[in-house]
């Protein structure tokens, strides 16, 4: 991996700083950027990306949990190429589009849903989850949706409006009204309690939640199985049972935020949300599906995909190019075994740095399941006081070190592994190593 051609300084930024300065000049400040000198990803291999100097790093982040599969996977870019050369590449959905349908028929197949289900495609989380708002409320007639704090479901008003995180919610405008339940965060127990003698209290606020701040027949309630921006907040095993029990008692439906957790990535299950013993009524999803393809998706029970009166298309959405690459991801993921993958490199990651954790001060918690783990650096294991700063000096550190990882987290504090699906047991060594070093240089500065 590996730096082996010296520090930024020796062999120059491959135009990074003149890039950067023409990005302030035309690109909004608040479309974040990571690292002090912000880098240029210009190539991709499996599990590596190359700067614009060449310099090599591991890729623990993917995108923001995106290249599931991987850079240049050969299977999709086979298939692209392909289709490209069909000279169809955007039809709109006024003709028929023969891999819109076949991934229509492979993610209901996919789907934990009971009773017959239908897709919708579109070409973002944030606009599958606007998709799944308008379903869900056209459905039930209600504007009422409850959601978790600490939650992050995208960009638009209506994800926005359910998002419960003040650093992304950029406005209080809403079509809807919102509840915001209380989030299954253990490590920092909103109520104060310690898991397992807590008895799941955030999970049986539920009810107060539904009784008090709801007519009580709200549309739905939306969740991710793990909160993903939120700092892979990993609810204890119990929670979506005792969630979903509460929500059948008022027949609410629930709604699976996929977005991050979905295709293997927890290495339990396909969804998230299965690996909690949970069917939902609908689920989103985007991101790994199109293994950086824009392309996103809600996957519902029939009545509620059908309860749309007017028309509604998207012009994009679903394209021949999006979904022919799609379904040569979902194919290179079943072939290859992708989730046991996660399954098995995860629990050896886990294990690595489970170790930091008992090691360094700083290091609060490891959490997470599969290939999706986070770990929350702290001022002391004490105070739990969160330490934004000394998580971005690890972040600089790692990178220093030809590691890219992802940062996230209510405070900023949380650091992000969410590496391609294919990553190996030698690559996840490499990156507890470089972590090592990463944290013992932050916490001794
Ligand atoms: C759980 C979740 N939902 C929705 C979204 C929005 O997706 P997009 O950025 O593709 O609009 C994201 C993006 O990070 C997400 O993590």
């Amino acid at each position: 991996m590996a730096n082996d051609r010296g520090s930024g300084d020796e062999i120059g930024d491959g135009g990074a700083a003149e890039l950067l300065a023409r990005h302030r000049r035309v690109l909004p400040s608040w479309q974040l950027l990571y690292y002090e000198r912000p880098i240029e990803l210009v190539r991709g291999e499996g599990t590596r990306v190359w700067d614009g100097a060449g310099r090599e790093y591991l890729d623990f982040f993917g995108g923001i949990v995106t290249t599931i599969s991987g850079h240049l996977m050969r299977r999709m870019v086979d298939a692209l190429t392909e289709q490209i050369h069909r000279g169809i590449n955007h039809t709109s959905t006024l003709y028929l589009i023969r891999p819109q349908v076949e991934l229509a028929e492979r993610l209901t197949s996919l789907a934990p849903i009971d009773g017959a289900t239908k897709a919708f495609f579109v070409s973002s989380g944030t606009e599958a989850i606007e998709t799944a708002l308008l379903l869900a409320t056209s459905w039930r007639r209600s504007n009422e949706i409850v959601a978790l704090r600490n939650s992050y479901h995208g960009r638009s008003f209506g994800a926005v409006g359910i998002t419960g995180n003040k650093s992304w919610a950029a406005t209080s405008f809403t079509p809807l009204k919102v509840s915001h339940a209380i989030e299954p965060y253990c490590y920092r127990c909103p109520l104060k309690l310690s898991y397992p003698q807590c008895g799941i209290a955030c999970a049986e606020d539920l009810r107060n939640v539904i009784e008090t701040t709801t007519t009580g027949r709200p549309a739905a309630m939306i969740a991710e199985p793990i909160q993903g921006v939120g700092g892979f907040v990993t609810p204890p095993q119990e929670y979506f049972q005792i969630v979903k029990g509460i929500l059948d008692e008022f027949g609410i439906p629930f709604v699976a935020d996929e977005v991050q957790t979905g295709f293997g990535r927890t290495g339990e299950a396909f969804w998230g949300i299965e690996s909690y013993g949970v069917r939902p009524d609908a689920i989103v999803c985007a991101k790994g599906l199109g293994n950086g393809l824009a392309i996103g998706a809600v996957v519902g029970r029939e009545e509620m995909v059908e309860s749309i009166e007017a028309n509604s298309i998207s012009t994009f959405g679903g394209n021949p190019l999006a979904t022919t690459g799609a379904l040569a991801n979902l194919d290179f993921i079943r072939d290859r075994d992708l989730q046991q993958n996660a399954y098995k490199v995860g629990s050896f990651l886990m294990r690595g740095l489970k170790d930091l954790e008992e090691r360094f001060e700083i290091v609060g918690e490891v959490r997470g399941k599969g290939l999706m783990v986070g770990i929350e650096i702290v001022a002391d294991g004490a105070s739990k006081r969160p330490d934004p700063a000394a998580a971005a000096r690890v972040m600089e550190g790692a990178r220093e070190r030809g590691l890219l990882v992802g940062k996230g987290g209510l405070y900023g504090n949380v650091l992000r592994l969410s590496p391609p699906l294919i990553v190996t047991e030698d690559d996840a060594a490499r990156a507890v190593e470089t972590l090592d070093a990463a944290i013992a240089g932050a916490a001794g500065s």
